[in-house]
């Protein structure tokens, strides 16, 4: 009876807001999708016009630069801690960025997310971006 009871709970939808608290992010999103979605992104940012010479000019060694990225995008979309750098500090020392950098770079991640990552994923990724450039872009230009 106790048993029967537990189940029928659990196997009630949850309502939209107790599902998007309850359900792992890991059920549509993996590792290998954050390494092959910052990969590509990466491969798109140094061929822009506008912000790839940016990245050219700082990131000496892109092997150490990409393993750095897939750990911020796995703590931000599945909270997995591996990130404990300061986004903001670093971006300080980076001279001359503009509201038109924070656009592109955006804009950019978008278009790789669209590409590569499947639908029900995707949200994450953008909304999170979305977030942290518009107050990037507010604090740092
Ligand atoms: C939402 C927007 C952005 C996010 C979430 C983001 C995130 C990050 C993170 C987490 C790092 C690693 C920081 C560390 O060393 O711990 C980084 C590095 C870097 N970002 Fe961004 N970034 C954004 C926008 C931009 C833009 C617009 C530019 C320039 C056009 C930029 C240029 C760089 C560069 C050059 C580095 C390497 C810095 C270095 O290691 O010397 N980022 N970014």
């Amino acid at each position: 009876m106790t048993r029967r009871a537990k189940s029928t709970y659990n196997d009630r939808p949850l309502p939209l807001t107790e599902r998007a608290l309850t359900s792992p992010r890991a059920e549509v999103v993996s590792e290998a999708d954050i390494r092959r979605l910052v990969d590509a992104f990466y491969d798109t940012v140094r061929d822009d016009d506008l912000i790839g010479p940016i990245f050219e000019r700082r990131v000496a060694n892109w092997s150490l630069h990409l393993p750095k990225m897939y750990d911020f995008w796995s703590t931000v979309v599945l909270h997995s801690a591996r990130y404990s750098g300061r986004p903001i500090e670093v971006h300080r020392t980076i001279a001359g960025l503009s509201p038109a950098h924070f656009e592109r770079w955006l804009s950019l991640w978008e278009a790789t997310v669209a590409r590569v990552i499947d639908r029900p994923a995707r949200d994450a990724f953008v909304q999170a971006a979305r977030r942290m450039a518009s107050s990037m872009s507010t604090r740092l230009t």
